[in-house]
């Protein structure tokens, strides 16, 4: 197979927060022509790949990523344009080098994951096959459909509320099939509603299409959550709809304690306080429990919790290949979310989820607080088998079409197994 690509092409276009974002227009020789969306956080790690944003107050409040899109239509394409590679990993390994910095900070690793996922779909295309299908081959995995994860409620970085934990997610376990699954997670959001407008809360919405009520305490949303779960007629728990918590502590981290709903915690009275949510709640899964410059408590965390329940990495692992291969050594939680642009390009991304499963770490692919329409992160996470997708609420449409890119493929590829890994 060759890929030369004929033309690079970015454009800014709007994310789902109305902040400026890229979308990449890839060609190749062959007349082949593709399209990525570049995906964008709010509680970012410290260690991930630097987005370039054009800082201009004048345009977008400094938050214009026109330098960024001069990068890809410039520079990159003059470098990449007429080149023949064997692969999308040549194309990585092309940016990488030309990029030159740790973090991607020259060209911006907004420009490079996008010319980075246009690579994959050329790759998919040049071998006639759908991009899951390209991906599985790549990394050797066999595809699966995963278990959605939908964020229902939303405080933290992404909510105006005094709620800190950040993501309240349903995770329908129990489920027979990636369909069901969709249903049961928009059945409970559905009751969800009713229950909070009964109680008297707002209705509005998070950056994720989670709904953002006016509470604090953590305790009392996952009692909510029971409660829709079981309204929506489904059982609370690992047999039924079962809760994975994102708290995303980085954000509540103060230099040596955090702080909860105005209550000051050490490392280890926070950790004492998610074993009691767990003794009382369905939680199946805790996203950055404690910040990520917390590695001792992280350590604890993991002795105490990680036999029952998934202790997973985000801030503190960057989906960076080095980093996990730290944190498995360290012992470390025992999964890892899995975000393209933490780290740049889908082949460091891929490498990232290697790492973890030759270690026995669970993976979670995930979408960004401010997202595009592109459904790339459906097809990686079919494509690699992790088992595991978080895209949000099922509502609001950049979203829902990473959970309908799943739904189309469970009906046109009923032979692909369903579940957890
Ligand atoms: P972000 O948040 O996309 O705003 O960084 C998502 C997460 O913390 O998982
Ligand atoms: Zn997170």
């Amino acid at each position: 197979m060759t890929l030369r690509i004929s033309e690079l092409h970015a454009v800014e276009i709007l994310d789902s927060r109305a902040r400026p974002t890229l979308a990449v227009t890839l060609a190749t020789a062959d007349g082949t022509r593709v399209r990525a969306g570049v995906p964008s956080g709010a509680s970012t790690g410290s260690r991930e790949a630097v987005e370039l944003r054009d800082g201009d107050p004048a345009r977008f409040g400094g938050q214009g990523v026109s330098r960024a899109v001069a990068q890809v239509s410039g520079e990159i394409a003059e470098a990449l344009a007429g080149r023949d590679f064997g692969s999308a990993a040549d194309v990585d390994a092309a940016l990488i080098e030309l990029d030159g910095t740790p973090t991607k900070s020259r060209l911006g690793a907004n420009a490079i994951i996008g010319v980075s996922m246009a690579a994959a779909r050329a790759e998919a295309a040049a071998r006639g096959a759908e991009l899951w299908e390209s991906l599985s081959a790549v990394a050797h995995t066999p595809p699966r459909l995963p278990v959605p994860h939908f964020n229902v409620v939303n405080g933290g970085a992404h909510a105006a509320n005094a709620l800190d934990f950040q993501e309240f997610m349903l995770a329908p376990l129990g489920a027979p099939g990636l369909a069901e699954a969709v249903r049961a997670g928009a059945e409970v959001y559905g009751r969800l509603k009713a229950r909070l407008a009964a109680a008297g809360h707002a209705t509005g919405l998070g950056d994720e299409g989670g709904f953002a009520p006016a509470i604090d305490s953590p305790e009392e949303v996952l009692g909510l959550l029971v409660e829709a779960i079981e309204d929506a007629g489904y059982t609370a728990g690992r047999e039924g709809v079962a809760i994975a918590l994102d708290p995303a502590a980085s954000e509540f981290w103060h230099e040596d304690h955090y702080v909860v709903a105005g209550e000051r915690l050490s490392s280890d009275e926070l950790i004492d306080r998610y074993e009691e949510i767990v003794g009382r709640f369905p939680v199946r899964s805790i996203e950055d429990g404690l910040a990520e410059g917390d590695w001792d408590g992280w350590v604890r965390l993991t002795a105490r919790l990680g036999e029952e329940v998934q202790i997973m990495g985000d801030d503190i692992f960057v989906t960076n290949p080095a980093i996990i291969t730290e944190a498995i050594d360290r012992k470390v939680g025992n999964s890892a979310l899995i975000k393209v642009n933490q780290i740049g390009t889908v082949t460091e991304t891929l490498e990232a989820m290697r790492i973890c499963r030759d270690a026995g770490y669970t993976r979670m692919v995930s979408h960004r607080s401010g997202e595009t329409e592109d459904t790339f992160i459906a097809d990686l996470v079919v494509g690699t088998g992790a088992g595991q997708l978080k895209s949000g609420a099922p509502a609001r449409g950049e979203r829902v079409a990473k959970y309908n890119r799943l739904l189309e493929l469970a009906d046109i590829q009923p032979e692909l197994p369903y579940g957890l890994a």
